[in-house]
């Protein structure tokens, strides 16, 4: 009782959330209505219950169709006002949003359409929440480094919105050293980076975001416990993991919640946090990921406390204002 309620009052937040993935089966069903889309789904309920995943492609895959229904600066808008709200009922008073401009782009659907979309609803909250929000451009990684390039060129309109660039989509298969061009270009435009990295794919991969990729967070990471070396480094040098607990286990990165390693980090000394990722298709924002670890880890107050620290101490928020909520 009294966790939950400090899980809800504590002001947090949230490094790991991918907008398109914030899209809801009742918001996903109005813009197909409205644009005259035929979805393969009955009904709301349909789709809601189409979210069952057996691994991350086959979530992926769910996931690039419902994103075709956003088509208009409107439809982006109210995407990324919908999250806005969820992060003001939550206490998320920060938050650092992931894009995937590829998504869109290949679909004939460009920044322009897509970025005074958000810009709306981010200024809109920021006047009206006061909350600070930050935005990722994530490539698809299952894309080549030359469509990310062009993605990275197309954004320069929009680059003083932009934080930091990630990197998304199908892991295995796909190693960060197939990016290393575009991240090295990144850099040295000013952003801050970001890569997916042990999820599915093996500590190596992270090894490869940290070492070729120079990342300044790892989002996922869980893999990372398999190797010794790098939990070492991780912990030596404070690389934040942008940890998602509901997500690993719809997408089977864990067998039960029970068995999550989240815990077993934070007690090894690594920087982790707490993250919904695709909270529509995961079953849950970021209160019910906290939620989870109380029901299923026992989650001391400590531990909330230290992983909610964490969450500011990984942000990309200047130093003065960390301070501010440490
Ligand atoms: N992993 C990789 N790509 C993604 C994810 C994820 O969890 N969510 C949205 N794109
Ligand atoms: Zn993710």
């Amino acid at each position: 009782k009294r966790l939950k309620h400090l899980i809800h009052t504590l002001p947090k937040a949230e490094l790991h959330l991918h907008i398109e993935g914030s899209l809801e089966p009742q918001l996903m069903w109005d813009l197909a209505q409205k644009h005259n889309i035929a979805l393969p789904f009955a009904n709301v309920e349909a789709i809601q219950s189409a979210y069952q995943f057996e691994n991350l492609q086959n979530f992926l895959d769910l996931y690039y169709q419902g994103a075709d229904v956003l088509r208009d600066e409107d439809d982006f808008f109210a995407l990324m006002w919908a999250y806005l709200c969820k992060c003001y009922e939550q206490n998320i008073v920060h938050t650092e949003i992931m894009f995937d401009p590829q998504t869109h782009t290949q679909r004939g659907i460009d920044y322009a359409v897509f970025m005074p979309g958000f810009a709306r609803a981010i200024q809109k909250a920021k006047a009206e929440f006061g909350m600070s929000v930050y935005l990722i451009l994530s490539f698809l990684r299952h894309l080549s480094e030359l469509s990310a390039l062009e993605a990275l060129a197309d954004a320069r309109p929009y680059y003083s919105m932009i934080t930091a660039v990630g990197l998304d989509s199908s892991e295995l298969g796909n190693p960060p050293s197939k990016f290393t061009h575009v991240f090295a270009q990144a850099k040295e435009l000013g952003f801050k980076l970001v890569a997916h990295a042990g999820e599915e794919g093996p500590p190596e991969y992270v090894w490869e975001a940290l070492e070729l990729l120079r990342v300044d967070r790892i989002d996922h990471g869980v893999r990372s416990i398999e190797d010794s070396s790098l939990m070492a480094y991780l912990k030596e040098q404070q690389i934040p993991l942008t940890v998602c607990p509901l997500s690993n286990l719809k997408l089977r990165v864990v067998n039960e919640m029970s068995q999550h390693n989240i815990i077993q980090l934070l007690d090894d000394g690594l920087l982790v946090t707490v993250n919904s990722d695709d909270p529509s298709y995961f079953g849950g924002y970021l209160d019910d990921n906290f939620h989870a670890l109380a029901h299923h880890l026992s989650l001391s107050e400590q531990a909330l406390a230290q992983l909610v620290c964490n969450s500011f101490t990984a942000s990309f928020l200047p130093e003065s204002q960390k301070q501010h909520w440490l």
